[in-house]
């Protein structure tokens, strides 16, 4: 049985030993923090779902969702790289890619000495990722991709991108394929870094393809097979967003609790009203139901049983408390927490997101509605 405490604090240890002295500078200037991701790497961190025969850690779902959790606590853009990489860059050529596609990429991601993308949300295919307009046309041994993909978390630093192009669209969902595309295929470009609100230690940016020949070893599972690759990938994603915003709660709300202690306002630590103190109860309650949330759908995920609604009500709680833990943490830190330098500013920023990507909260509801509804008849 897996020692989870002892992995939690090996992780944490990391994070607080070399997060905080950087993470006003990446905040502020949009820095991508490469030493610490190489850092990861080392600490076995970047392939930590996946098989040892692949140059993964042999750990489970569950460690993994503590790792993005206690990178988060730290700093959420950091928690949201190992996110991207590891379920959405890495899970698709794990799960769907041959044996010749597993030996050639795996390794070099699993082990962190790549980064790994995934390229799905575009323009016209936000929410309804259906709608994808990048084309892949068959050309001899070759697909020649074209379209511009938006909001790609970890371009343009990633190595290996697992992109969705429709290779038949008049077959709308079912004509969508997943491709294996490296970084330095011709033709392959990316535009500058987002401007973001939060998260700013991660980059996001867009990905361009202009007749991008990828050859068709490259292609996922079958021909058609793309949407229900997305789908099967983001239902794990969620699993690792759930706990990138449990994370950055985590971190606001021990913030706000030390500092109800400490500061002291009519003559006694602020904690002693029960307009803080039950804001504090709250919010630990809070973190405590995410918590059990992000840790069932990891262990249906572990346990090859069906987790797609788990994993969507844990993104969706886990994120909505985010955003209300992350506020109230601000208001009991006061005039001091709106300014620069606190941290709970930039969770408050960071939090934002997590309601928004790997399928909006409003998506989440269509997912776990549809799970619990069943197919209904007009
Ligand atoms: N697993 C496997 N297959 C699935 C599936 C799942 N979880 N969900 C649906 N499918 C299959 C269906 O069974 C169906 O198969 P058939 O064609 O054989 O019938 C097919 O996919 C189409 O399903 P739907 O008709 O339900 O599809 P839809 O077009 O109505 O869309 C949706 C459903 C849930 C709204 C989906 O479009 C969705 O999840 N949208 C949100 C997209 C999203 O999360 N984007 C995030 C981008 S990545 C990101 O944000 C990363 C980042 O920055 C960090």
């Amino acid at each position: 049985m897996t020692d989870y405490e002892t992995f939690r604090q090996k992780v944490r240890t990391l994070a607080e030993d070399n997060i905080p002295p950087m993470a006003m500078d990446l905040d502020l200037n949009d820095k991508f923090p490469r030493e610490f991701v190489k850092q990861m790497a080392d600490a076995g961190l970047m392939g930590l779902p996946y098989e040892t025969e692949y140059e993964g850690a042999g750990a489970d779902v569950k460690s993994y969702a503590i790792a993005v959790e206690e990178l988060s606590r730290v700093d959420g853009g950091i928690g949201v790289i190992l996110s991207a990489h590891t379920s959405l860059g890495t899970y698709p050529i794990a799960h769907f890619g041959n044996e010749e596609q597993k030996r050639k990429y795996l390794p070099d991601i699993a082990s962190g000495r790549k980064l790994a993308a995934f390229g799905l949300t575009e323009e016209n295919a936000g929410s309804d990722a259906g709608g994808t307009e990048t084309t892949a046309v068959k050309d001899g041994d070759d697909y020649i991709l074209n379209g511009r993909k938006i909001f790609i978390t970890n371009a343009p630093e990633a190595d290996t991108y697992v992109v969705f192009a429709s290779t038949d669209p008049a077959k709308g969902t079912r004509g969508i394929s997943a491709f294996i595309v490296e970084k330095d295929m011709p033709g392959f470009t990316f535009s500058k870094p987002y401007d973001k609100m939060g998260i700013r230690s991660s980059c996001t940016a867009e990905l361009q393809f202009d007749n991008v020949r990828v050859p068709k070893e490259n292609l996922l599972g079958l021909e058609g097979q793309g949407f229900k690759i997305a789908m099967a990938t983001l239902d794990g994603g969620r699993i690792g967003i759930a706990a990138q915003a449990l994370g950055i709660a985590q971190g606001a709300y021990e913030d706000a609790l030390a500092y109800a202690k400490e500061r002291v306002q009519f003559g006694a630590p602020i904690g002693m009203n029960q307009g803080i103190s039950f804001k504090l109860a709250d919010m630990a309650t809070k973190l405590e139901a995410a918590r059990l949330l992000v840790y069932q759908a990891a262990e249906l995920k572990q346990a090859s049983k069906p987790y797609s609604k788990e994993a969507a009500m844990a993104k969706m709680y886990a994120s909505d408390i985010a955003l209300e833990v992350c506020n109230d943490a601000l208001q009991i830190f006061g005039g001091s927490g709106y300014l620069k330098g606190m941290g709970v500013e930039r969770r408050y920023r960071d939090a934002k997101i997590t309601t928004i990507y790997e399928g909006t909260n409003e998506i989440q509801r269509v997912v776990i509605a549809s799970h619990i509804l069943g197919k209904m008849k007009k």
